[in-house]
């Protein structure tokens, strides 16, 4: 068997007593899109930051066969792991194409912002405009981010990870805040980056997006790993199914006023995270 792009073995991550994420391993294949779920609260930010070095972790992270995990996040990054953060992060007063070049630029984010008003008179890298164009986005490049919708953010988040041209991509939440067409509209454009050999690690909340576009599910539930394969598979999972239902208050309010029988309602009880 070949040696996979990306692999983690009993990743785990503890905050004070709270252990947020409990002996996580997998493997991710060049050229896939793995998608990583759980109930909110599960871990999977904190996986994330883990494996791009945002925060302590035992156990080891290998880029094609490479152990990484006592590099630094700034290392790591330039080794080829690119990520996205869960809550955007976008520069509001600068342009899609700027914010993008952020993620071209070699040196520090302080160093960037002192040379920005010189780098906006030079023509961008043409990788700005090839990752503009990949995702769709090439007639926004001289609007200001302020401006711009919720899905064209989350657009621009990807492009500022992917001009860097990362070995691994890491997505925490991208569709959050899409409408159904959006997000439907995102999941193609990954299917795209994963046709051109990119390799993704996707985190949403989104299943109709993580469960059609992912080649391969992990699911987490309380930091540990609960269910893992085949997106069918995992969609039928009752371990699954029941993570999610006890995490969704809505569905208890429905299981209470219907008065459901007492084995199903011990059933949601039984995983309340309260
Ligand atoms: N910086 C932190 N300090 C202490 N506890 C944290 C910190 N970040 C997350 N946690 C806790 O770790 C657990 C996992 O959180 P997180 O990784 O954000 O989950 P998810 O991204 O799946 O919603 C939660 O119990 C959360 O409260
Ligand atoms: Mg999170």
């Amino acid at each position: 068997m070949s040696t996979p792009r990306f692999a983690l073995r009993e990743i785990s991550v503890r905050y004070g007593g709270v252990v947020a994420v409990d002996r996580v391993s997998f493997d991710i294949a060049a050229g896939s899109i793995v998608g990583l779920i759980g109930p909110n609260g599960a871990g999977k930010t904190s996986l994330l930051d883990a494996i791009t070095g945002y925060t302590r972790c035992t156990g080891q992270v290998e880029l094609d066969g490479h152990r990484i995990g006592d590099l630094s996040a700034h290392q790591r990054a330039r080794l080829g792991v690119g990520r996205t953060f869960q809550s955007g992060e976008l520069f509001e007063d600068l342009t899609v194409a700027e914010n993008v070049l952020v993620g071209s630029y070699r040196g520090s984010l302080r160093g960037f912002l002192g040379e920005i008003f010189r780098l906006r008179q030079r023509t961008p890298p043409p990788v700005v405009r090839t990752v503009l164009d990949q995702l769709g986005i090439a007639e926004i490049a001289d609007q200001l981010v302020e401006s711009l919708s919720t899905g064209h953010r989350q657009l621009v988040a990807v492009a500022r990870a992917l001009v860097s041209e990362p070995r691994i991509l890491m997505l925490d939440e991208p569709a959050a805040g899409l409408d159904s067409a959006e997000s439907a509209a995102f999941g193609s454009v990954l299917r795209g980056l994963a046709a051109g050999g990119h390799t993704v690690l996707l985190v949403d909340h989104d299943m109709d997006l993580v469960l059609g576009v992912s080649d391969h599910i992990e699911v987490i539930d309380f930091g540990v790993t609960i269910a893992s394969g085949h997106p069918s598979q995992v969609r039928a999972d009752r371990r699954v199914i029941e993570a999610y239902l006890a995490s969704d208050e809505a569905v208890d309010d429905v299981l209470d006023d219907h008065h459901m029988a007492d084995d199903v309602a011990d059933d949601v009880e039984g995983h309340d995270r309260g």
